[in-house]
């Protein structure tokens, strides 16, 4: 493993994280949940990343429960809060009632007395950024998180947030977490420059384009069994977004380059989101431990720019790139 700083923070945290979205409590069985977090354990990963929301709240309880016994200082626990965890309208948001309350449930379930990083998960277009920044330097004073970041955030939202956190001495964000892949590059216009100037890095989700860039998605076919596109309870809605037979076209045009490159075509997408030197780690996640020891190969990879081009080539436009695409919701969910 290889360890990358997170922004300009004095934090390190591994060039590959575990997410449990759509996973831990919800797509797999405990006993696979806990074998992917001892996989990447084992593989040399020390961060990560959850979120209140996620399974209903069980995602933290399965990550908190693998974790067990751990030594603490040797991870990096990052969860996040602002999207519904009960039917009140102060379930949700990043109002302070919210975020103070929601800080305790997350470290109750994760069974620990901090959090390394706590993020804002979207933008809460509600609650004054004022009342935001204030509780969350108070959840950092009261030790309950150590850092805070943001996780789908416009470039001019983190930069009113910054404004705010200077003006009056508060912690700023050392963090942006935002959706970044070779199909999906949002963040390269307007968020990626920002955070460069500002020293903040980016923990990117769905590098693998939720599995779609592995390439086992074929144009024209049923997905193969077990996949995220058979899930019935989330993840096949969420992935669908990439299922066109046009995008999994042009993703099997890929399978070359990987060759080319001795990589797997998993491999080839994790380490394509690593190179971009602004991101400080790529969250993969994982329904099976192998997927884990495969994906961590990618670290430390070098894609030499022929390469790349190919890559560019090849996708065209299926590549999202408008930054409007980075939002959040105009009211609370
Ligand atoms: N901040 C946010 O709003 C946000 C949103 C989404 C995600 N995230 C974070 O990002 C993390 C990762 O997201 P993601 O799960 O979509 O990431 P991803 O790494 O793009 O996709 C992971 C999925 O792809 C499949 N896969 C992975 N490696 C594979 C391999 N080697 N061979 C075959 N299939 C493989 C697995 O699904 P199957 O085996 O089921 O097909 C796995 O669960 C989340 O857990 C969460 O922490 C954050």
């Amino acid at each position: 493993m290889q360890f990358r700083r997170l922004g300009r923070s004095g934090l390190k945290i591994s060039e590959i994280s575990y997410g449990n979205w759509i996973t831990h409590g919800s797509q797999v069985e405990e006993d696979t949940a806990v074998a992917c977090v001892h996989a990447a354990l084992d593989e040399g990963i020390t961060t990560f990343d959850t979120a209140d929301v996620y399974a209903g709240t069980r995602a933290e309880t399965v990550l908190g429960r693998a974790l067990k016994g751990q030594r603490r200082e040797s991870l990096e626990i990052f969860t996040k809060v602002y999207w519904p965890t009960g039917s009140g309208p102060n379930d949700r948001g990043l109002s302070r009632k919210h975020i103070m309350e929601s800080i305790d449930g997350s470290l109750r379930r994760l069974g620990t007395d901090y959090v390394d990083l706590y993020q804002a998960h979207r933008y809460d277009h509600e609650t004054p950024l004022e009342e935001t920044m204030r509780a969350f330097e108070d959840v950092v004073r009261q030790g309950k998180a150590l850092y805070i970041g943001v996780s789908e955030w416009r470039a001019e939202e983190i930069a009113a947030a910054l404004k705010i956190a200077d003006e009056r001495g508060f912690d700023r964000i050392v963090s942006s977490q935002p959706q970044y892949s070779m199909l999906h590059r949002v963040i390269e216009a307007e968020v990626v420059p920002l955070c460069e100037r500002e020293g903040i890095g980016q923990i990117v989700w769905s590098p693998i384009a939720q599995g779609v860039l592995t390439g086992k998605y074929l144009p024209g076919q049923a997905p193969p069994p077990g996949s995220r596109a058979t899930d019935d309870k989330s993840g096949a809605d969420f992935v669908k977004v990439w299922m066109g037979d046009e995008i999994l076209r042009r993703v099997q045009e890929l399978r070359p380059v990987a060759q080319d490159a001795g990589l797997t075509m998993a491999q080839l997408a994790v380490a394509w989101v690593l190179q971009n030197p602004n991101v400080s780690s790529a969250i993969v996640g994982a329904s099976r431990p192998e997927q884990i020891r495969d994906n961590v190969k990618a670290v430390g990879v070098k894609l030499e720019k022929d390469l790349l081009a190919r890559i560019d080539e090849i996708l065209g436009d299926a590549v999202v790139s408008d930054p409007s695409h980075t939002s959040s919701p105009a009211v609370r969910p």
